[in-house]
């Protein structure tokens, strides 16, 4: 079977909005349970854990309850930082788990072609993230504000979730990067120090994680141009 951990424990400072961003409403929904029902329409998953803030416990609750999803659902309390909050869900995931997808709570447009490849490369290659190319050529910057060195744009990918484990390596990697003090900014990053593969999935642009006020409004475009080009 497959779950999914949907983290939404953050603080969303970079929002600015003096709360949580997840739950900001996004052409009428909010961004949390936007999240839930673009991994609860996989029919794979069969089991969705949502990390909450602990003092949003109950408002997260009521959201997601009010979805009526018809997969096993449960909402636990976060940590301070993204990679506690996981560690919180990945306690909390059932042992028939084969594969774990992780998901950005802040990530409401991911699509379901995505989550499908990202799973099915999990199940080949025992892990595997949704990513796209840069667009923006990047610089490495030395302490004092110079360019460093210029990597070569066309090696470079943008990592997104959902990311996407064989169930025993994703612990495996947690286990060790507690033991070890590892802190890391996403998923993947534990289980590549394992020195195990990470499959590469081409993913979408639109997938965007809304960190910042001008996400909003892009995500609302986007949604409004795909609404009327349906339409119209
Ligand atoms: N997240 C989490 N637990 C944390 C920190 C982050 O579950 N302690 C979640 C966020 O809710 C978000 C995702 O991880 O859905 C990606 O993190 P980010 O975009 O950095 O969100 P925030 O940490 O909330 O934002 P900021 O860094 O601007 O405070
Ligand atoms: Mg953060």
């Amino acid at each position: 079977m497959v779950t999914a951990i949907i983290a939404a424990a953050g603080q969303g400072r970079r929002m600015g909005a003096g709360s949580n961003k997840v739950l900001l409403t996004l052409a009428g929904i909010p961004l949390v349970v936007r999240t839930v029902r673009q991994l609860a329409a996989c029919p794979q998953i069969e089991e969705i854990i949502i990390v909450s803030g602990p003092e949003e416990m109950g408002e997260m609750h009521s959201l997601v309850s009010a979805m009526g999803l018809t997969q096993k659902w449960q909402v636990v309390a976060g940590g301070s930082e993204r990679q506690y909050s996981v560690a919180n869900a990945l306690a909390a995931v059932s042992g028939k788990a084969e594969i774990i997808v992780v998901h950005d709570g802040a990530r409401p447009l991911a699509d379901q072609t995505a989550i499908e490849n990202v799973i099915a490369a999990a199940r080949e290659y025992g892990a595997a993230v949704v990513a796209v190319p840069v667009k923006d050529t990047i610089k490495v910057a030395d302490a004092n504000g110079f360019v460093a060195t210029t990597p070569d744009r066309k090696k470079l990918w943008a990592v997104q979730t959902p990311q996407a484990f064989q169930a025993a390596i994703l612990r495996q990697a947690y286990a060790q990067a507690l033991a070890e003090g590892f802190l890391g900014t996403d998923d993947a990053s534990l289980v590549e120090r394992l020195g195990m593969p990470v499959k590469l999935v081409t993913g979408s642009y639109r997938n965007l994680k809304i960190t910042t006020p001008e996400d909003m409004v892009i995500a609302a475009a986007l949604l409004e141009g795909e609404r009327t080009m349906r339409v119209g």
